[in-house]
């Protein structure tokens, strides 16, 4: 892939819950399932993974690979403001979508739509105008984006960013499939996590290819398969 996207390269589409989500035309990929970009996210990441760890740590931890729309960074941060909790995000993404097309994205209302099913008195303030920020934010430098959140994004290849050990309590796995990038989806990708993980790690992905499980389990995570998202059988949740 080309480093230098231009906004042509990236198509807006409507998701079956109202969510956006975008096309990439270099290998004709979706960054989410057309059957619900927020409801996705949150089936695979924010509610087997996030949720499991609120309240049991005084920071949590969260590594994604691929920030892409910004759409998992932002629920994550409405989950943890609605439940009073302190986060730490790093995000490594090659590729940044460009400022045209981040600003189309209708994520900021209906994300806090969302969080609201599981938090119904939340006050989420201001919060809206923070999907922006996430996107503004310097790459390369920690920025506090409220008092309990602040967010490290990381402008380079999974392949090649420096993680310390030990640290992270979820990880979100959000690179595209294997058949586009099978060098994201390797035994020496899931051992560097290993090392950044803390014990209580929790991995989870959309993928439950042969080859990933393979390649999760070589690394010395211990795997199981949970019922995936709207219109995929089964999704990946991965511990030590
Ligand atoms: C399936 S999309 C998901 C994006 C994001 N999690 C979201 O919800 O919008 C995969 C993301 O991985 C990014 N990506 C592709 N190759 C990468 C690489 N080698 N290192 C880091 N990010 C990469 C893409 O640009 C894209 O943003």
């Amino acid at each position: 892939m080309e480093n230098n996207l231009l906004y042509n390269d990236y198509e807006l589409v409507v998701t079956a819950d109202g969510s956006h989500s975008i096309r990439f035309s270099a290998i004709d990929e979706g960054y989410h399932s057309t059957h619900g970009a927020i409801k996705e996210a949150m089936h695979v990441y924010i509610l087997p993974n996030l949720v499991l760890h609120i309240g049991r740590c005084h920071t949590i931890y969260v590594f994604e690979m691929g920030f892409g729309t910004g759409l998992n960074a932002y629920l994550t941060y409405l989950y943890a403001k609605a439940a009073g909790c302190r986060l730490h995000y790093t995000a490594v993404e090659a590729y940044p979508i460009p400022k045209e097309v981040y600003t189309r994205l209708n994520y900021a209302e209906l994300c806090i739509d969302e969080i609201k099913t599981f938090y119904p008195t939340a006050d989420f303030g201001t919060a809206s105008a923070d999907f922006m920020k996430l996107h503004t934010a310097n790459w390369g430098e920690e920025t506090h984006i409220s008092d309990d959140f602040t967010l490290h994004k990381h402008h380079c290849a999974m392949q090649d960013i420096c993680l310390p050990q030990n640290l992270y309590h979820t990880i979100y796995y959000d690179a595209f499939a294997p058949q586009f990038q099978p060098e994201l989806w390797s035994k020496d990708i899931f051992e560097k996590l290993r090392q950044a993980s803390s014990p209580q790690v929790i991995l989870t992905t959309y993928c439950c290819k042969g080859d990933v499980k393979r390649a999760l389990k070589a690394s010395g995570y211990t795997i199981e398969k949970l019922p995936g998202p709207k219109g995929k059988r089964e999704m990946l949740r991965a511990t030590l």
